[in-house]
């Protein structure tokens, strides 16, 4: 048993489970990898070792996959009724629940953030997408058509599209874990989930809550690796539809392969997401909105407001503004409660923010606030970073760094901003600050974005769809849009002549 010091905030629950040397979760049970591999997974705010992890190789993926489909084909699963699968999905929201505390410790611990953002952000908008599912077995039923043919009667079936992979990130492990296993669920599909290998401990919790609710083994498989393990599930042929979740770069590839192989596929992937304060905004407002929009979980965020434009007359006011408050922001360990911004999840993270600083600095951008790696036990840690810059073109303006790193810009007119922000390869989301309607909804139209969000930023509910325009992604998760995408339609031709 590896010895390690586990931080003392954790509750006991939290230290016990964070402490156990941990397998792979197949068929219903822990099991070790076939050839032994293990990993170890980090606590970012010091840069030590939490524990070792199993690190499922081909056979192990193999055998995940095997028991999903035959928990989807021979199972209890599939002959649960549509009301006993939502109350299943029911009864694990409410283990989440009862679990607050301990998975809000686990994800602090293995991700970084701060503890309290974990529980009201991760853990309870998690059990929100639980709920929410929990409702659509129930609803989900096809039409009967009114077809030419007469003596005909022609129906359709919504039938689950089979077994799932499903690749999560390491920014909202849990709560992206909650948003691909939701909708799979509700559409009577099972599932191999593979958590990313920087933040594993959460899926492995979720996994043993969903057998606690009475899934069926094999249902829900959890298994922990790297980008090998996931190339191994997106490659093997007995999976129906991958949900992936991370870089634009990874998002291409298994767009690729799934192409290539015609299986189902969602991909949620990078941004670059611009958001314009408008003259007429209340810029108290504004700058608070903003200033969350890029910070918040130190600014590992999909959709993160990492592009500002602000309009010309204000932008000293608002650069100072929110220099201000970067300068007074209390960067530290996600479990102290006084923390307000984790560190970043990993030596590799932590590398590419920093240089994406220097690049800003080498390129000529000024830097207001911030830029150096903070301090404090060898951990992950970057402050709260602001650059300007007038011109677009700029590394730091076009591609995307996942860290707490601002860049402003100022601009004149509503047609120029809305051509400079859909300049970008990416299409997530995009933000507007104003008290005019009319300008509200002109930007709203022209902004090429999967989400936009009018005075707010990154407003979310498991009913309204989410996704991405251009290189941002495929298809959309959440509500029925979600759903459709563990849907296969089957349509019942029957002669009645
Ligand atoms: P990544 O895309 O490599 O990792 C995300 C997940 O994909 C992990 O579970 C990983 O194990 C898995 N994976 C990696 N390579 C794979 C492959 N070839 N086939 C199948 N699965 C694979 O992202 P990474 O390297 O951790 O982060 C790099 C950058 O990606 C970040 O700086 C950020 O810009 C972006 N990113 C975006 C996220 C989002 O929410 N859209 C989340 C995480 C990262
Ligand atoms: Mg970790």
């Amino acid at each position: 048993m590896s010895v390690t010091t586990l931080p003392d905030e954790l509750s006991e629950p939290a230290r016990a489970f964070a402490g156990r040397e941990h397998e792979l979760l197949i068929d219903g049970a822990h099991a070790p990898a076939a050839d032994g591999r293990t990993f170890e997974t980090l606590d970012p705010a010091t840069a030590r070792p939490i524990t070792t992890v199993a690190q499922a190789g081909p056979e192990d993926v193999d055998r995940a996959v095997q028991a999903a489909r035959r928990a989807l084909e021979n199972g209890p699963w599939r002959s649960l009724s549509a009301a006993d699968r939502g109350r299943a999905i029911s009864r694990l929201a409410g283990l989440i629940e009862d679990s607050a505390d301990e998975l809000a410790e686990l994800e602090a611990l293995d991700n970084g953030k701060p503890v309290k953002l974990a529980k009201l952000v991760d853990v309870a908008s998690s059990v929100a997408h639980f709920h929410h599912f929990a409702g659509w077995p129930e609803r989900t039923f096809g039409e009967t058509i009114p077809v030419r043919q007469p003596d005909m009667l022609c129906y359709t079936r919504k039938e689950p599209v089979g077994v799932c992979g499903q690749i999560i990130p390491w920014n909202f492990p849990l709560l992206m874990a909650a948003w691909k296993l939701g909708p799979a669920l509700a559409a009577g599909c099972t599932v191999v989930l593979k958590p990313a290998e920087q933040t594993p401990l959460s899926a492995l919790r979720l996994g043993e809550l969903a057998l606690e609710a009475g899934m069926p083994p094999g249902v829900l498989n959890v298994i922990t690796g790297d980008g090998e393990t996931g190339a191994a599930l997106v490659d093997h042929p007995g999976v129906d539809k991958i949900a992936f979740t991370g870089s634009t770069a990874v998002g291409r590839d298994i767009g690729s392969k799934t192409g290539r192989a015609l299986k189902r596929v969602t991909l949620e992937l990078g941004g670059k997401s611009p958001n314009i304060i408008l003259p007429d905004a209340d810029l108290d407002a504004a700058v608070k909105g903003s200033f969350q929009a890029i910070y918040y979980n130190t600014g590992q965020a999909c959709n993160a407001g990492s592009r500002l434009f602000i309009h010309r007359d204000q932008f000293d006011d608002v650069v100072a503004s929110l220099a201000a408050r970067a300068r007074k922001t209390r960067v530290g360990r996600g479990l102290d409660p006084a923390t307000q911004l984790g560190p970043v999840v990993s030596a590799e993270q932590h590398e590419r923010v920093l240089s994406y600083i220097e690049a800003g600095r080498q390129e000529g951008a000024e830097l207001v606030a911030g830029g150096g790696a903070g301090e404090g036990e060898g951990g992950y840690f970057v402050e709260p970073t602001l650059f300007t810059a007038t011109d677009d073109s700029l590394t730091i303006s076009r591609e995307e760094i996942f860290g707490p790193v601002l860049v402003a810009m100022p601009f004149q007119s509503l047609e120029e901003v809305a051509a400079r922000a859909n300049d970008s390869e990416y299409g997530l989301a995009a933000g507007v600050w104003t008290r005019d309607v009319g300008s509200a909804h002109r930007l709203a139209a022209l902004l090429k974005a999967g989400s936009v969000y009018v005075n707010c930023w990154a407003a979310s509910d498991p009913g309204a769809p989410f996704g991405g325009y251009k290189a941002s992604g495929l298809g959309r998760e959440h509500g029925r849009e979600g759903l459709e995408a563990y849907l296969e339609t089957k349509t019942v031709w029957t002669s009645l002549a």
